[in-house]
């Protein structure tokens, strides 16, 4: 149990409630369910943010020239919660969003909440909407932290208020086919990031400036979209949403964080896993021919978990994997699950039980 932990400012009622009973939690996808509380608290004038509330989830009020609707001012982060067999509730790394939301924010010109207010917000929040939790092996509860300049800025200029918010929902598969593996083409015209730019935090336009190549691929049938890096339009950079490893052998590798590559904390979990498990890991540029080489591909995201990748296609050829979840991805998306659902045991300390 959170200590101190926040009372929700209203008790939902039974006529208020929103009907648990209409999820069909055997097929969650990932799309918002609205619960019952979301976290707000703002900073004052000095950039201090001091006392949080739970309200009633529901639409927020900005000022037309609040800096996040004109300027981009905002960041986002992912985590999720666990149900575990024995009811109690687990969060995987909440630390490690609120020190990735401090960089985001250092880089945007943003205040931010202390790392503690961050994870006591997250455990206030997900207690708030317990009821929410999947059972386990359903899915789980996806907790979105947002950082915004709601302040109104006319003039090009950081905003002179911030608001910091949490909404959670149940989720379950990320990507339309499930665990089953996805195709992916390789983009080289569009960019997601650019060195001395933004793609190294989680701000809200680095996902904006991928929609464009992202539903050009969709509508021809690809579920996502492989990115190259901008100089030498030679190099993996990520998926869209999610970051990618190609595995030869023994060895996995994944670009390295060098300014253009968002530091998953699934990435970062996989790589620990992965070196548990045996596998040399290699953190380095990676060129695209490597893909026509490599034996498996996979992404890492909390959103998507270890997603296993069956096809890329790339100048119009298209590189096959196999039929199915190839066995490293398979042993590795095993190894992570059962870490952060409680079923194995977490020697690396990565799980906080509510
Ligand atoms: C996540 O994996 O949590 C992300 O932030 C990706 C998002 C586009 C769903």
């Amino acid at each position: 149990q959170a200590s101190n932990a926040l009372r929700p400012s209203a008790s939902v009622s039974a006529s208020e409630a929103i009907e648990l009973a209409d999820i069909d939690w055997d097929n969650l996808g990932f799309g918002l369910q609205p619960t019952d509380y979301m976290y707000f608290m703002k900073c004052d004038q000095g950039g201090t943010f001091s006392k949080g509330e739970l309200k009633r989830f529901g639409n927020i009020e900005l000022n037309p020239s609040a800096g996040v609707l004109n300027y981009g001012q905002g960041l986002f982060e992912g985590l999720k919660a666990y149900r575990k067999d024995d009811g109690n509730i687990l969060l995987f790394r909440p630390e490690e969003n609120a020190l990735r939301m401090k960089t985001g924010a250092e880089r945007m010109c943003m205040p931010s909440p202390s790392v503690e207010q961050f994870v006591e917000a997250v455990k206030d929040t997900v207690l708030a909407n317990k009821r929410w939790i999947p059972p386990q092996g359903k899915g789980s509860l996806y907790i979105r932290p947002l950082l915004m300049g709601s302040g109104a800025v006319l003039g090009l200029a950081p905003a002179p208020e911030y608001t910091f918010l949490i909404y959670v929902s149940p989720v379950g598969n990320y990507f339309k086919e499930g665990l089953a593996p996805i195709n992916l083409i390789v983009e080289s015209e569009l960019h997601r990031a650019t060195p001395g730019g933004t793609g190294g935090v989680k701000t809200i336009g680095n996902y904006a400036a991928v929609l464009k190549a992202q539903s050009a691929a969709k509508a021809k049938g690809y579920s996502d979209v492989l990115y190259l890096d901008c100089v030498h339009k030679r190099y993996l950079e990520e998926v869209s949403s999610c970051n990618i490893f190609v595995v030869k052998g023994n060895v996995i590798s994944t670009p390295s964080i060098k300014g253009t590559i968002l530091p998953g904390i699934t990435r970062k979990s996989i790589i620990d896993v992965a070196r548990s498990q045996g596998f040399e890991v290699e953190e380095r540029l990676v060129a695209v021919d490597e893909l026509l080489e490599a034996d498996e591909v996979f992404c890492t995201g909390t959103a998507v978990v270890v997603s296993p990748v069956g096809s890329i296609t790339y100048l119009g050829e298209k590189k096959s994997y196999g039929d199915g979840v190839g066995a490293v991805s398979q042993q590795l998306y095993t190894g992570l699950t059962r870490l952060q659902m409680g079923l194995a045991e977490d020697n690396m300390n990565w799980t906080v039980e509510l």
